[in-house]
């Protein structure tokens, strides 16, 4: 299960709902740039690292290979989910995942602040360290989970990694205002919190395989902050298709049975970038007042628009979804009018998949189809009871797209979820 937009479609909710028949649920990318909010019995959780299913109790939850770990961050919100009464037993943290060590969150901001000042263009990142500790990983200098398991290894690496890093940060001129052996005690308590979850993942989710268990594969962020396939420099530093749902957790491509695609039904983004359907009017702020698009990790408010069918057709293609839930269904109720992209003008050409180029997004025009809103979403209970303009605008994404709606969402709470296809496996 993967974003199919710019993140925060609401993919939370949907692995919380959807891993009520699931064993398992596993991450297979990102790090605490990640915020996911989950509502049920009137209560809200707010998870970075750890995959949703820990809040369906029983159910294992997995930090992959594929992903980075910062462990002050996770200490941190096992022992909130502790306070708060959730049981955190099932959580497995992959020996394999790289560690975000706090010199990542310096550079990170450090990097954002020269890209401004030589004249280019900030990413906009989170500042959690994800860009340098996917870098780390790339340059072979990375440091992963597992070697917090010997604490005397850990310590020499760690201060070597420091070393290395204090000496390019110094060689352009900034400084490191980081104490490494105050890091090291912080990380040593952090290590004593986490010990217990580490493992290699690998035999545990193979298992599961062979026995015929329902594994959830859960992606963060989305397929246009993918490093190759989003609006790169704007994107995040992974993988966030579905290709690399196998990589990122060691479960073999012939193994996947089913690949959902979460979209929002209109779209949001979080950070710099282009944005072709992008609302800067009343209709924008409308949506994300009513919408509460403020980021979960960053508190930024998002930039909104409309949906862009151009996005979800190449997310749909990119990584072979067959099956769609659409979010946030209720917040363009008694929109009055709204507005669908479904393909590009350039120089009088229409495209009708995502270009190659940041530059040509500047250029494009969006060709919009115009549909009538529906006035509530309150009294939905069967698929046979849904306004008609709103089954209209899911025919729409049907068509669009080529995939199937198989559920769909119109309120943060688990109540608030219809499923449209009772044939799935899980
Ligand atoms: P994620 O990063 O994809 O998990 O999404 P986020 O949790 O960052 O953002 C989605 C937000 O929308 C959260 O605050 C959810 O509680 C909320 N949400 C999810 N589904 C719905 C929905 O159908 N309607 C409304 N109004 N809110 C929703
Ligand atoms: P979830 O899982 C929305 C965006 C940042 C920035 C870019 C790079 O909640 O959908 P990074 O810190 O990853 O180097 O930032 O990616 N970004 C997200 N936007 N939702 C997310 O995660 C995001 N994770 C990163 O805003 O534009
Ligand atoms: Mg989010």
């Amino acid at each position: 299960m993967l974003g199919t937009q710019w993140g925060d479609e609401g993919k939370g909710k949907v692995v919380d709902y959807l891993a009520s028949d699931a064993s398992m649920v596993v991450r297979f990318q990102g790090g605490n740039n990640a915020g996911h909010t989950i509502v049920f019995g009137g209560r809200k959780f707010k998870l970075h690292h750890i995959p949703s299913g820990i809040l369906r109790g029983g159910i294992k939850a997995v930090i992959a290979s594929g992903c980075v770990v910062d462990p002050l961050v996770l200490r941190k919100e096992i022992e909130e989910l502790k306070e708060r009464g959730i049981d955190t037993s099932p959580l497995v943290l992959s020996t394999r995942a790289h560690l975000i060590l706090p010199i990542h969150r310096v550079m990170d901001a450090q990097e954002e602040r020269l890209r401004d000042s030589s004249g280019g263009k900030r990413v906009g990142t989170t500042k959690r360290g994800i860009g340098p500790a996917y870098s780390d990983k790339a340059s072979r200098v990375g440091l992963r989970v597992g070697e917090l398991l010997d604490w005397e290894r850990f310590q020499r690496l760690y201060l070597r990694h420091f070393e290395i890093k204090r000496r390019v940060i110094e060689s352009y001129g900034e400084s490191v205002d980081l104490d490494p052996e105050a890091t090291l005690k912080e990380l040593r308590e952090a290590r004593e919190v986490l010990l217990p979850f580490i493992q290699d993942h690998f035999p545990l989710v193979q298992d599961a395989v062979k026995r015929g268990e329902n594994i959830l594969l859960e992606g963060a962020q989305g397929t246009f902050l993918d490093i190759d396939w989003g609006t790169y420099p704007f994107v995040t530093s992974s993988s966030t298709v579905a290709g690399n749902a196998c990589s990122g957790t060691g479960v073999g491509p012939k193994d996947i049975s089913e690949i959902w695609g979460v979209v929002k039904a209109y779209t949001t983004r979080v950070g710099e970038g282009p944005f072709v359907t992008e609302l800067h009017d009343e209709y924008g702020e409308r949506l994300r007042v009513s919408g509460g698009e403020f980021g979960t990790t960053t508190g930024r408010p998002r930039r909104c628009g409309w949906l862009d069918m151009v996005m979800v057709r190449t997310a749909v293609r990119l990584s072979s979804i067959e099956h769609l839930a659409i979010t946030k269904l209720d917040v363009l109720s008694g929109m009055g009018t709204l507005k669908v992209a479904d393909y590009y003008l350039h120089n009088g050409k229409k495209l009708y998949y995502y270009p190659d180029s940041t530059y040509l997004l500047e250029e494009v025009e969006p060709h919009y189809v115009e549909m009538s809103s529906w006035d509530s979403t309150e009294n939905i209970t069967t698929p046979e009871n849904l306004p008609r303009e709103l089954k209209e605008y899911l025919r729409l994404i049907e068509k669009e797209s080529g995939a199937r709606i198989s559920l769909i969402s119109y309120g943060p709470s688990r109540e608030e979820t219809l499923v449209l296809y009772e044939g799935r496996k899980m």
